[in-house]
């Protein structure tokens, strides 16, 4: 039993297990207890105000609390929470499809809607497998992925996922798809510059598909950006070899943009600011500008017509929760501010600012690189070398950032930014400033 006069933070230290969270850290600085938010910035019950520099889990688009979403969220409330999306379909959820069809790349033409990101990616990986079925080519069963990649950390997902952290204590149970070495621009091993080069490193992807294409379903990647390997960065020229390479050899490309779509890039997406035409589209994160869980997965009509017809092709993946309408409501609202009075455009100035703050991480040892409204530093000592992990220099970097009012989140050593996209260009400069300052502190401690 707890004692009822406990703090809050006690009965969580007690009771809750939170994700991706070693407890015992929490015993000397407990989890922030806040008790709101409005647009970037998060408040604990003191009143102390924290940046939200990584949008609460790169969900948060517009801010917390914003009028409209918020809005929009208890116009739906009023209508109808909740009801089963088998046999029952409802406006939010139609419009939703509608606009994701009209917005994304032509081609992707249906929607299958659910509630989290790695359900969209084992949606796509069960509907490319049930597709190569139905059209009798059963061999077809494995995925290629790349070594870095991240998609989620469902054992399906985990199963195409490249990073022994999320996947190695759980390696025996995963299926056996096909790792491969990826882009690695900052310890490029051609010696090339990104900017510059023509993707040199497909090599290894290009024969991987070449020398497996009987057996391989797809591919699964994350476009231009490998967040939870550290926000590592690569050139467009490597998902157009990709997609050359798999239109030829009939493998299906599943684009992962659940991190990377909806403006973080700068674009809405990223697929179709590249003229890509990935056969599936798996998108989630900020879709509710971080408001509701949803998730959802596009394909063409041709992967739909697969399953068209007698009743034992349907696709069978059935949540409690998919197309939520409240979420469906937001995510309309969301999708509508994303397009409305140019708001894209709006990023450009922001974007520019980040690179010229950038600039101040050029005296530290390490690379500062971005894409759009996604930035990073990562953290290393000369020659490159990671830091002993023993020293975990990002939680230390962390707290310091607690100490300053700004709540990040580093992947290892590798210090991230992606904020909502409303951040100010002066609020840029405070991030990037700040996250300097708590990197000098912990480096000469
Ligand atoms: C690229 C990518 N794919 C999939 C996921 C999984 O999404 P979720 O956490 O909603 O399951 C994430 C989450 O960080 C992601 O970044």
């Amino acid at each position: 039993m707890i004692p009822e006069n406990k703090s809050d933070l006690v009965r969580d230290l007690h009771r809750v297990w939170h994700p991706c969270s070693q407890h015992k850290d929490y015993e000397t600085t407990p989890p922030l207890l806040v008790e709101r938010a409005k647009g970037i910035y998060l408040f604990d019950r003191q009143g102390n105000r924290y940046m939200d520099v990584i949008a609460s889990w790169w969900v948060n688009l517009f801010g917390h609390n914003h009028p409209r979403l918020n809005s929009a969220l208890t116009q739906q409330l009023k209508k109808m929470a909740h009801v089963m999306f088998a046999g029952i379909t409802h406006q939010p959820a139609i419009d939703l499809a509608d606009s994701l069809v009209r917005l994304s790349p032509v081609g992707l033409d249906k929607v299958f809607f659910s509630d989290n990101g790695s359900t969209a990616v084992e949606v796509a990986l069960k509907m490319s497998l049930q597709y190569w079925q139905e059209k009798g080519e059963n061999q077809k069963i494995r995925y290629a992925y790349l070594k870095g990649g991240y998609h989620g950390e469902t054992l399906g997902a985990l199963s195409v996922c490249g990073l022994d952290i999320f996947r190695k204590k759980f390696e025996k149970v995963l299926a056996d798809h096909l790792p491969v070495q990826g882009p690695d621009c900052f310890r490029c091993p051609y010696g090339l510059q990104r900017e510059t080069c023509n993707a040199e490193c497909f090599e290894p992807m290009e024969k991987a598909l070449s020398d497996n294409s009987d057996t391989l379903a797809g591919v699964i990647i994350e476009p231009l950006v490998q967040g939870a390997a550290g926000m590592k960065m690569y050139p467009p020229v490597y998902l157009i070899k990709l997609q050359s390479a798999c239109e030829s050899l009939g493998i299906h490309m599943i684009f992962d943009e659940i991190a990377v779509a909806f403006g973080r890039t700068g674009s809405l997406f990223v697929c179709g600011e590249h003229d890509l035409r990935p056969t599936f589209l798996c998108l989630s994160k900020g879709i509710t500008s971080g408001y509701l869980p949803l998730a959802a997965t596009l394909t063409s009509d041709e992967i739909y017509s697969a399953f068209y017809g007698k009743h034992q092709k349907l696709f069978i993946h059935s949540h409690s929760y998919s197309a939520n309408p409240l979420a469906c409501a937001v995510a309309n609202e969301t999708l509508s501010l994303l397009t409305e009075n140019q708001f894209l455009n709006t990023l450009q100035p922001k974007i520019a600012a980040l690179k010229e703050c950038g600039k101040q991480f050029d005296g530290l040892n390490g690379e500062f690189r971005q894409i759009g409204m996604i930035s990073a530093f990562e953290l290393v000592k000369k020659n490159k070398e990671c830091f002993s992990s023993e020293k975990r220099v990002g939680y230390h970097i962390f707290l310091e950032g607690l100490k300053r009012g700004l709540f990040m989140r580093p992947l290892g050593d590798v210090v991230y930014f992606i904020p909502p996209l409303i951040i100010t260009e002066a609020e840029i400069a405070t991030m990037l400033n700040t996250a300097h300052e708590c990197m000098n502190a912990v480096l000469n401690h």
